[in-house]
């Protein structure tokens, strides 16, 4: 069915809180032992850079003013020590907090994975794979260079500070009130930043996705490109795409990095402030000069972390931008799922496929429906054999069996149970499909075929070949069953790729077969051999075939006629022949043909 009704998005919760409760919901609880050991890594950092702001002061007043030598190195060592423990558990907290960081971010990138390979066939219609595979690695990129960064440093960051300001605090606490007087105007401009990069950043990545959108386009189309002389066509067009993410980027770097500019110069204002007002203070005796530098240190301290959570700031939206984007096609329900405790035929049992009164439109709210009123059975063990002008419905009847869509008016019935109440990969395991756009792996030939059947052994699949017509070209390639045959099976023939897809289902030994076009790329002679080993495969089964030459189906059990997606005539060959009709008149238009 359409995409646009069932395959929508849910509402995505999008603010920076609901979204990174979502993150640590989902995918913090299985680190909540590693992250609490992180946490005590990162406090004992902080709390040693904010002593090294306190340590200031009993060395300027009581040491080096006081003149007192005996204390000067305890005080050193201390000073070292302080040193080499902050070095150790800022370590220590660097790689566990990364260490939860790439487990999260791997599993959002493998959870996003499967729930793709489980999205229906209308879902990839609307999304071209570029824009999906931009989405697995690029926007998870993006997400896990933010999530890493936001692990690490944000709490480092908020403790060191947390230290540093009772520090100042506890030296002198209306100089400390004047220094953060300006806090309140930086947070509201990092806030307003961040907003703006997320904006950015979803550009950014959309930018990003119609790029390798268009780039595998052009790559798989190589030849047509050529062939057509496109190539300098192409070449604008992407230098377009290229160009767009470039203005993205520079933009985003000039926005995050405003941050800097309005920093330094509030920093600089509140440094006048202190040093004036300090100064002042020290020459009337109210502060020693200790203080005074304690003060100063723990302000130029506290400057670093404020400088980079502002900064981490700009980093998170980024994620989150490139997060949304991720958490709105997790978030996308898939049209076809199978119900719940599904029903399932017993073993042995030969089922039979039944349309009763079916319709079905790919877009919904189209007039022109793919199929109207269809109604017909394909008993097991017979050939039902579907014929009809190219854009009469075939391939579409074939589509409803495996429920690559649901039909909206009517019901196929499978083995005597409506389909939407069978278990769904049940389902699936009793149809052999070979369809009409046949998909080769970039794999060796024997995985090709032996991607029927999970477990299939060597042995099985060459009996599927031979079965197949096919054993005898493999075997003539370089390295036989384990000739790669590149993406798409570039390296083979197209009657070779047929028979490969055609060796694929007789190894499924399903139930079900369904053939769609399956020998329109041989030549008479393999079609010959192909048609009798189908023949004998099609023995026992419930099969339905689509061959646009007629001389191919004329021994089917039934023959269905279409026309403008509506059942024209059926019958058997001698039936429709001595009706007299559409059947009638398409053979005899093919005799004349060949
Ligand atoms: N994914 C799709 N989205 C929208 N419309 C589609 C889609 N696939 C097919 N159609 C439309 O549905 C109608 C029936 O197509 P179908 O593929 O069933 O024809 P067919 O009988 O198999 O033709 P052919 O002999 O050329 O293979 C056509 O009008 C086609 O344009
Ligand atoms: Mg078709």
């Amino acid at each position: 069915m359409s995409n646009d009704t069932n395959t929508s998005a849910a509402t995505p919760h999008n603010s920076t809180f609901s979204m990174m409760k979502r993150i640590m919901h989902s995918y913090l609880r299985q680190h909540v032992g590693m992250l609490l050991l992180a946490v005590l890594f990162m406090v004992v950092a902080a709390a040693m850079t904010a002593s090294i702001a306190k340590l200031l002061q009993p060395i300027m007043d009581d040491v080096l003013s006081a003149g007192n030598t005996a204390k000067i190195v305890p005080f050193a060592f201390i000073v070292m020590c302080v040193f080499i423990v902050r070095g150790i558990s800022t370590y220590v907290h660097t790689i566990l907090m990364n260490r939860i960081s790439q487990s999260v971010v791997a599993q959002v990138q493998k959870d996003l994975f499967a729930h793709f390979l489980h999205l229906d066939l209308g879902f990839f219609h609307a999304n071209p794979s570029g824009q999906l595979i931009s989405r697995v690695v690029s926007d998870v990129s993006v997400m896990r260079i933010a999530v890493a960064d936001i692990f690490t440093n944000a709490g480092k960051g908020v403790f060191t500070l947390i230290f540093l300001v009772v520090v100042m605090f506890s030296q002198d606490v209306k100089l400390s009130i004047a220094a953060f007087t300006v806090f309140p105007l930086l947070a509201w401009f990092v806030a307003y930043l961040g907003k703006r990069l997320r904006h950015i950043s979803r550009n950014l990545q959309g930018g990003m996705a119609d790029l390798s959108d268009k780039l595998s386009q052009i790559f798989q189309g190589i030849r047509q490109v050529q062939a057509y002389g496109m190539e300098s066509q192409e070449e604008e067009h992407t230098s377009a795409a290229i160009d767009r993410v470039r203005k993205l980027n520079v933009k985003s770097v000039q926005v995050g990095n405003l941050s800097t500019p309005v920093n330094e110069i509030l920093v600089g204002i509140i440094f006048f402030g202190i040093i004036t007002y300090g100064g002042y203070q020290v020459r009337d005796g109210m502060m020693s000069a200790g203080e005074l530098i304690s003060f100063l240190g723990a302000f130029i301290m506290a400057y670093e972390p404020m400088k980079k959570l502002a900064k981490l700031n700009n980093i998170m939206q980024t994620g989150l931008g490139a997060g949304e984007r991720v958490f709105e096609m997790l978030d996308t329900v898939p049209a076809i799922v199978g119900p719940e405790n599904g029903k399932v035929w017993e073993q042995g049992h030969k089922p039979d496929v039944v349309f009763d009164d079916v319709s079905f439109a790919y877009e919904t709210g189209e007039d022109e429906r793919a199929l109207s009123g269809v109604s017909f059975t394909a008993k097991p063990g017979t050939v039902t054999a579907l014929v009809g002008a190219s854009g009469s419905g075939k391939t579409t009847i074939i589509n409803l069996i495996p429920r690559f869509y649901d039909c909206i008016g009517g019901a196929v019935r499978v083995g005597g149970i409506d389909m939407k109440d069978i278990d769904l990969a049940f389902l699936r395991q009793n149809i052999a499909l070979v369809s009409q756009d046949i998909t080769i792996f970039d794999d060796t030939i024997g995985a090709n075929i032996g991607y029927g059947l999970k477990g299939a052994s060597q042995e099985d699949i060459e009996k599927a070949a031979q079965a197949a017509a096919a054993h005898d070209f493999i075997m003539q390639m370089p390295e036989g069953y384990n000739t790669r045959v590149g993406e798409d099976g570039m390296k083979l023939s197209g009657g070779q790729r047929q028979r490969i897809s055609i060796a694929r289902a007789i190894l499924r030994d399903a139930p079900i077969l369904l053939l769609d076009e399956a020998t329109s790329a041989l030549d008479n002679e393999s079609e010959k051999l192909v048609q009798d080993a189908l023949k004998a495969l099609e023995k026992g089964r419930t099969t339905l075939v689509i061959a646009h030459r007629l001389s191919t189906v004329q021994d089917a059990d039934h023959i269905i006629v279409l026309n403008k997606g509506k059942i024209a005539e059926q019958g058997s060959h001698d039936a429709l022949m001595a009706h007299d009709g559409i059947y009638a008149k398409m053979y005899t238009v093919g005799l004349q043909g060949a």
